[in-house]
């Protein structure tokens, strides 16, 4: 890799990430049932109908992986608490196991150096709260806040940072609207609710984590570099309607308390009622920003469509496992939208980046480090046009449960053998890890 420790700021972090349904198993350790349970075990929605019920066996193995990330000279660690792990109804009696269980992986960072950056929602809606509509109740709002009082009363205290949702595009919009992820909705109604009320849970969620004192409390949102497919002027305008709703729609509110005009467009009718009375919460001040970013997306528009017609266009690049292509460029220039347009010095993150790779012989993934050296290359850049990024996560520590795509999509620095469970860091864990070691006072 081109680009060393010594290369970024001196107290820039360098950590990897991971999410609770991912990786922990979910049948161990009393954890309750989820929409990601029902979902997969719908035919047709997962891939060989795939869940997390074992995962990785993190439940089991939480030592040993986060050596994984201290031997690799890791700064930090972002992982997520489950929801349904840690109050399996969603509300009411909390499971000891469950914060006993967080109680002991924070501890285990602190104990290794590293500084544990805690998502509060990756994805496991309770399967009691989905039940009453999930995401579509507006109560979904009091709901997370009262999940976030409980495992913050037990980790808050040393946990670095907490950021209240992750990706709350693909909560909403690949969940409610694509149909891709759980509960695998596609209704326009649902989504414009989803998509409000996951600004609203974050924003009343905020509200509940100050009052409780704590201090380092963010939201990390996904986005990606959209493009017009063409220079005609209905491309230009299928652009301009993803960019609305998948860049700025969560950003905007948050950071200007209103939602841009080309997604409302569509979306406007769908909304509950009085929704501006919620603007204000939502727009809070927040003491950071993380960003997810993989990759770029063309579109076009579709004639005689219904809104938002567009669809999505394959472009030229080189593509990782997923198909999608790797254009670090598009980091870069988000690093610097965001501070430019919604955040200034506001501290910024990359709090997911990274690809899938399939299993090579003596897990040799070049083709890994060339991606984490441009992309690393793209933060630096962003850096030096003044943009106030202070780490970067790789996403994943491990080969996990890729969601709809189960076990097949491997994201991770260190091979997971499904079978057996081992480990074996890959070639591209060594590469980083040579990369940032700390080099000793000359
Ligand atoms: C992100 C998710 C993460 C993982 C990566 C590949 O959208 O946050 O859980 O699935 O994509």
């Amino acid at each position: 890799m081109k680009l060393r420790r010594a290369d970024f700021p001196t107290d820039f972090m360098f950590g990897a990430a991971t999410a609770a349904y991912q990786i922990e198993g979910h049948s161990f350790g009393g954890a309750g049932p989820t929409h990601w349970d029902t979902f997969s075990a719908t035919p047709g929605n997962v891939v060989g109908a795939e869940n997390g019920a074992i995962a990785c066996d993190h439940y089991h193995r939480m030592d040993a992986d986060l050596d994984l990330l201290s031997d690799a000279g890791m700064d930090a660690y972002r992982f997520s608490t489950s929801w349904a792990r840690v109050l399996p109804d969603g509300r009411g009696t909390p499971n000891q196991d469950g914060l006993d269980f967080y109680d002991r992986l924070v501890d285990g960072c602190m104990a290794r150096g590293l500084k544990p950056f805690q998502t509060l929602y990756h994805w496991e809606m309770p399967s009691a709260l989905a039940d009453l509509g999930g995401w579509t109740n507006p109560d979904v709002a009091d709901w997370m806040a009262d999940y976030a009082e409980v495992i913050t009363r037990r980790i808050g205290d040393r946990v670095h940072s907490i950021a209240t949702l992750n990706e709350p595009w693909c909560v909403s919009y690949l969940s409610h609207f694509l149909g891709h992820h759980a509960p695998g909705l596609r209704d326009i109604r649902a989504t414009a609710r989803a998509m409000h009320h996951v600004n609203k849970a974050h924003g009343r969620t905020m509200t509940r984590l100050r009052d409780m004192g704590q201090d380092t409390c963010g939201i990390v949102l996904n986005f990606e570099a959209t493009q017009a497919a063409s220079d005609i002027s209905a491309d230009r305008r299928a652009a301009a309607t993803q960019d609305a709703t998948h860049n700025r729609w969560f950003i905007e509110a948050i950071a200007k308390g209103h939602y841009p005009a080309e997604a409302l467009d569509g979306l406007e009718p769908h909304l509950p009622a009085n929704w501006q009375d919620d603007m204000a919460e939502i727009s809070q001040p927040i003491d950071f920003l993380g960003v997810n970013y993989y990759t770029r997306g063309l579109v076009q528009a579709v004639e005689n469509a219904p809104w938002p017609a567009t669809a999505p266009v394959g472009g030229p690049l080189d593509k990782t496992q997923m198909g999608w292509e790797i254009y670090p460029q598009g980091l870069q220039d988000t690093l610097i939208r965001m501070a430019k347009d919604y955040v200034g010095t506001l501290p910024m993150f990359v709090t997911e980046n990274g690809m899938a790779w399939p299993e090579t012989d003596g897990h040799a993934d070049d083709a890994r480090t060339g991606f984490i050296d441009s992309h690393l290359q793209a933060m630096h850049a962003a850096i030096g046009q003044g943009v106030n990024l202070q780490g970067f996560f790789y996403w994943s520590l491990l080969d996990n449960y890729e969601w709809a795509f189960g076990y097949e999509k491997r994201f991770g620095l260190v091979h997971v053998d499904f079978d057996t469970l081992d480990r074996t860091p890959k070639s591209s864990y060594h590469a980083l890890k040579t990369a940032i070691a700390r080099q000793d006072p000359a």
